[in-house]
C-alpha cells in the first residue's frame, strides 16, 4: 500500500513509521488515521519485525485531530459516523510493541496517540498537552482517562482544564514518559531501544505487552493472576529454555520467536 501523509521503512528488525503532515504540524485526520492503522497492522503481521517505533517531525509529533476538518461536524456527523474516533482504536489492537519518539508538540488528539503507544521517549523540546477546552470540546481519544493514570489526576485535571502544555522534563518526572534525550539523540534512542526489544523474544515481548496492560484494566489480585499464568505458558516456550541455557553457560541467547 502507498501512504500519502506517513512515510514507513524498515531498519533491521524494527518498523519505523513517520507521520507526515508538515504544514499542518502532523494534524490527524481520517487519512492518516486509516494510513496508520494499515502500516500498524502491516507491521504487527510480519515476522520479520520485532517492536514499532511512531514519530512525527522535529517541530511536531501531532498538533492534535485536524481542526479545520471537524470544525462544521456536526453532532450526528461526529456521532453517527464516528468521525473523528472511528479508526483510532487500532492501535490498541497492536501487538508488538509501539514506541512513541516525541519531539515538539504533541497537543490534542497527538498527545493521546502518544498516550496509546506501550512509551514515550521524548526530545527536550516536547511539549505536551490537551487544549480541546479552548476548541470548546474535550479530549475525545482517552485523553482524560489516560492522562490522569499517567500523571495523576492533579496534573491531569491542570492540563486538561487550563490547557497548559507540559514540558519534558515535567513529563518525566509526572511518569508520562520515559526518557528525555536531547532532540538530535531522539530517533536514534528510540531505534536502539526499539532494536533491544526486536532482539528478545517475540512471544515474551507480546505477554509483557499484554500483562502490563492489564495493570489498566484489572484489580490487583486479578493483573498477578493474570500475569502468572503468561510467566507459567513461558515455560512452553524454546526461547525460555534457550534463555536460560545461555545465562547458565555465560553466552548471549539466540531467540528464535518460539
Ligand atoms: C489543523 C493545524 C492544527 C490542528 C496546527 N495546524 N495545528 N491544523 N488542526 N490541530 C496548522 C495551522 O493551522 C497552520 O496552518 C500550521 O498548522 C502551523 O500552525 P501554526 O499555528 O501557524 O504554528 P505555531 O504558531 O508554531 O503554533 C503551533 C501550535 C498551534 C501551538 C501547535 O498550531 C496550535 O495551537 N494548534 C492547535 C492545537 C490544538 O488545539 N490541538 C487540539 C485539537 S482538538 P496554516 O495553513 O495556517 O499554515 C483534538 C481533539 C482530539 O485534538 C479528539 C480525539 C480524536
Amino acid at each position: 500500500m502507498s501512504y500519502e501523509m506517513i512515510l514507513v521503512e524498515t531498519q533491521g528488525h524494527v518498523g519505523v513509521i513517520r507521520l507526515n503532515r508538515p504544514k499542518a504540524l502532523n494534524a490527524l485526520n481520517d487519512q492518516l488515521m486509516d494510513e496508520l492503522g494499515a502500516a500498524l497492522v502491516q507491521f504487527d503481521g510480519d515476522a520479520d519485525i520485532g517492536c514499532i517505533v511512531l514519530t512525527g517531525s522535529d517541530k511536531a509529533f501531532a498538533a492534535g485531530a485536524d481542526i479545520a476538518a471537524m470544525a462544521n461536524y456536526s453532532f450526528m456527523d461526529a456521532y453517527k459516523g464516528d468521525y473523528i474516533t472511528r479508526n483510532w482504536e487500532q492501535i490498541r489492537k497492536i501487538r508488538k510493541p509501539v514506541i512513541a519518539a516525541v519531539a515538539g508538540y504533541a497537543l490534542g488528539g497527538g498527545c493521546e496517540l502518544a498516550m496509546m503507544c506501550d512509551f514515550i521517549i521524548a526530545a527536550e523540546n516536547a511539549k505536551f498537552g490537551q487544549p480541546e477546552i479552548k476548541l470548546g470540546t474535550i479530549p475525545g481519544a482517552g485523553g482524560t482517562q489516560r492522562l490522569p493514570r499517567a500523571v495523576s489526576k492533579a496534573k491531569a485535571m491542570d492540563m486538561c482544564l487550563t490547557a497548559r502544555m507540559m514540558d519534558a522534563a515535567e513529563a518525566e518526572r509526572a511518569g508520562l514518559v520515559s526518557r528525555v534525550v536531547p532532540l538530535e539523540k531522539l530517533f536514534d534512542e528510540a531505534m536502539a531501544a526499539a532494536t533491544v526489544i526486536s532482539a528478545m523474544s517475540l512471544p515474551t515481548v507480546m505477554m509483557i505487552k499484554e500483562s502490563v496492560n492489564r495493570a489498566y484494566e484489572l484489580t490487583l489480585s486479578e493483573g498477578v493472576l493474570f500475569e502468572r499464568r503468561m510467566f507459567h505458558s513461558t515455560f512452553a516456550l524454546e526461547d525460555q529454555k534457550e534463555g536460560m541455557k545461555a545465562f547458565i553457560e555465560k553466552r548471549l541467547p539466540a531467540f528464535r520467536g518460539i
